[in-house]
């Protein structure tokens, strides 16, 4: 799917970027794996769950630059399937967490034009919570600015499976017939289905792994990990990890466009 940043579209004001950034060559789609808020609020002697609300801060704060910045898609790892494995306490934390934030920045959400998703195996999240993202995701659905998806019980692996089990029902239905099954017809039936892949993959506590998030749309993702945790993420990192973007480069196999160019003697 093609996919561009809301820079030069009429759907979005964009403010003023940074000096040194290249407006032409903004990813369009940036995922995240927030990861650290536990030893930012060790390293603090406070109990894990202050890290995890200081890190509802740094994502207001990176939502706000990324829709300001004109990045179309902000896609977050917020709880992934395994995350169930934690202590109960904290598990609970959590979910109180996501629903009184969401309760809480709905209406700016709307005012921001912002549009969010959940993305994950939702039914298992405790009732009120799925009832409040059911809320939040319709009352959204309009809104013409930044696509922020936030990826909750989900799992890579999980979303890949649940792929495959729904081309299997409509090919055993009738249909779907499986010669016809390609990438595109794959990644249709994903949780992200409706979005180009990310272009820039952020993880933030120094960790060199993608712990199951999107293993299906990082195939050409640029990563960039930084060993600061993410409640310590702030509008400088941003910057510091789209400069690193703008200085690769992307060939998908493919060659440098220059010697691409080059005749073979
Ligand atoms: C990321 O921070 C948030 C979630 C996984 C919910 P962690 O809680 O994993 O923090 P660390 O990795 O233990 O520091
Ligand atoms: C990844 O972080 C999941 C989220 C950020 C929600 P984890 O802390 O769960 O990942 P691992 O355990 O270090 O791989
Ligand atoms: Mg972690």
């Amino acid at each position: 799917m093609t996919c561009q940043s809301a820079i030069g579209s009429e759907k979005s004001q964009v403010l003023a970027l940074p000096p040194g950034l290249d407006v032409k060559r903004m990813p369009a789609h940036i995922a995240v794996i927030m990861d650290g808020n536990g030893r930012w609020a060790k390293a603090r002697g406070l109990p894990r769950m202050m890290g995890h609300r200081a890190g509802v801060e740094s994502l207001k704060t990176i939502l706000r630059l990324c829709s300001d910045w004109g990045i179309g898609v902000l896609t977050v790892y917020a709880f992934s399937t395994e995350n169930w494995s934690r202590p109960r306490d904290e598990v609970n934390f959590l979910m109180t967490l996501f629903e009184n934030v969401l309760n809480r920045e709905l209406q700016s959400l709307q005012n921001e034009q912002v549009k969010i998703s959940f993305l994950g195996d939702l039914d298992a999240l405790p009732e009120n919570l799925t009832d409040l993202i059911t809320k939040a995701t319709h009352s959204t659905s309009l809104n013409t600015g930044i696509h922020f998806n936030v990826c909750t019980n989900y799992g890579g692996r999980r979303e890949l499976v649940l792929a495959a089990k729904k081309l299997a029902e409509r090919s055993a239905r009738g249909d779907l017939d499986p010669a016809l099954i390609d990438e595109n017809v794959f990644a249709g039936e994903l949780y992200t289905s409706k979005e180009c892949d990310p272009d820039l993959l952020i993880r933030t506590s120094g960790e060199n792994r993608i712990s199951n998030f999107l293993l299906w749309q990082l195939a050409y993702s640029e990563i960039h990990v930084t060993d600061v945790l993410w409640p310590d993420f702030n509008d400088k990192d941003l910057l510091r990890a789209l400069f690193d973007y703008q200085s690769r480069s992307r060939r998908f196999g493919g060659l440098e466009s220059s010697s691409a160019n080059q005749k073979v003697s």
